[in-house]
């Protein structure tokens, strides 16, 4: 079957009893995204399925419809070889959020998704939205911090295109 990640088409063995998350790690070699928990809960295998955030260990291959984002895909490269991280990237690197970082990818996928949804989110709105990603270091002030940062971030960047 045929997978876009990244925008990059990807050719990968079907199997019914495959989850995403595996073919993303260990076929693709796309390790950024982390395996937690396993089971849906923990939220450190999100990715971003056609912009929302999605739990790729429990996400079937063979379910898997639309466009697929991970943590490699977040910053841009430019033509002239330079890269410019995502505003999410940004924030969480700007307020030194992780300490382990095995969350990290996680939390950044469900940022973006969120920030595409909800441009600019009340400190209550981050919490509840990240509120199911976990982070067994506590980062979650950083975190919440980091997330209303990027949302400042992304208006300026609009402001300037506009
Ligand atoms: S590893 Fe997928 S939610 Fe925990
Ligand atoms: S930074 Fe360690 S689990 Fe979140």
């Amino acid at each position: 079957m045929k997978l876009t990640i990244n925008g990059q088409e990807y050719d990968v063995p079907d199997s019914p009893s495959r989850v995403l998350l595996w073919t993303l790690r260990d076929e693709l070699g796309l390790i950024g995204t982390k395996f937690g928990c396993g089971v849906g809960i923990c939220g450190s295998c999100t990715v971003n399925i056609n912009g929302k955030a999605v739990r790729s260990c429990i996400t079937p291959l063979n379910e898997v419809d639309g466009e697929i984002r991970t943590v490699e895909g977040l910053a841009t490269k430019n033509e002239d070889g330079s890269v410019e991280l995502h505003p999410v990237q940004q924030a969480f690197i700007d307020n030194q959020v992780p300490q382990c970082s095995w969350c990290m990818s996680g939390q950044m996928m469900t940022a973006t998704a969120f920030l595409a949804e909800n441009s600019n989110p009340s400190d209550d709105e981050i919490v509840e939205a990240m509120g199911n990603n976990y982070c067994r270091c506590g980062c979650y002030y950083r975190i919440k911090t980091a997330v209303s940062d990027a949302a400042t971030i992304i208006a300026e960047q609009n402001k300037e295109a506009a």
